[in-house]
């Protein structure tokens, strides 16, 4: 079971979108697939159902991660199956997991432990998508993953970025985590690429200042792929021969998912 979490702490680089659709083309491929939405935001659970959970109340507990983080629920108790696609499944969220930051200050490596109790092969890929900043939410979904794809757009800040993004990589890993060696960073994915130097001078600088990491894959700026997510659709149904369809397929192939 690979588990891979899509990180940076600034909202809008594409991690919502990457994730959605990813998850969408490796469960066509045949392989089971969890997606956690670590995000209060809820936008990858609205991005595969349509709908952000239901909010808990009076007694009622909806299947969240906001229940799984705060619960004594199993993952297997709070995974949906996502009917419109085959092989995939969900732990969705809404605004009601602010509320577990709070409890999870303590409990950095919480849904690691409980990723560790899924029998093998109950998902052969897990995909977190996370939020902004570095919270007990972040910590958490870092410390549950193996690996680690650093989520960047064009631009100086956003390069500025992928170096706080390692410190925080380092951190889980040497300080949290101190005896698995994970996660690491599996590579640093450029997204909404576009014609202008810009995109072009952000590769180059990741090219140099990390060599190794930078993915030959970047995802292009494509309309496309704002319209599919907003239908509540992956690329691979509005779309299918659109560039971002092209380059998700091709990171699919890239990562070895
Ligand atoms: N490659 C892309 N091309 C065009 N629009 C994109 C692309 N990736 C993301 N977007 C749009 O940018 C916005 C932010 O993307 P999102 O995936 O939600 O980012 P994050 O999860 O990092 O906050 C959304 O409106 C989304 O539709
Ligand atoms: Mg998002």
């Amino acid at each position: 079971m690979k588990r891979i979490v899509f990180t940076n702490d600034k909202g809008g680089v594409g991690k919502t979108t990457t994730v959605a659709n990813l998850a969408v083309g490796i469960a066509k491929k045949g392989r089971k697939t969890l997606v956690i939405d670590m995000d209060p935001q809820g936008d990858v659970t609205y991005a595969l159902l349509g709908e952000r959970a239901p909010e808990a109340g009076d007694g009622y507990v909806p299947p969240t991660t906001h229940a799984l983080l705060t619960g004594h629920y199993r993952i297997e108790q709070v995974s949906l199956e996502v009917n419109r696609y085959k092989n995939l499944f969900i732990i969705p969220s809404n605004a009601d997991l602010a509320d577990a930051a709070l409890k999870l200050g303590q409990r950095p490596t919480r849904l690691r432990s409980l990723l560790d109790e899924l029998p093998v092969n109950a998902f052969e890929v897990v995909l977190i998508d996370t939020g902004k900043g570095l919270d007990p939410l972040a910590v958490n979904a870092l410390a549950a993953a193996q690996e680690v794809i650093v989520m960047v757009s064009p631009g100086k800040l956003e390069l500025d970025a992928i170096a706080r993004m390692k410190e925080n990589v380092d951190l889980v890993r040497n300080e949290v985590l101190l005896k698995a060696g994970e996660p690491t960073i599996k590579g640093i994915l450029l997204t909404l690429a576009d014609q202008y130097s810009i995109t072009r001078d952000t590769l180059e600088r990741i090219k140099s200042n990390y060599p190794g990491l930078a993915l030959k894959t970047s995802i292009p700026k494509n309309n496309d792929l704002q319209k599919a997510i907003g239908r509540a659709r992956s690329i691979f149904e509005i779309a299918p021969n659109s560039k971002g369809a092209q380059a998700y397929r091709q990171l699919i192939e890239e990562l070895g998912l």
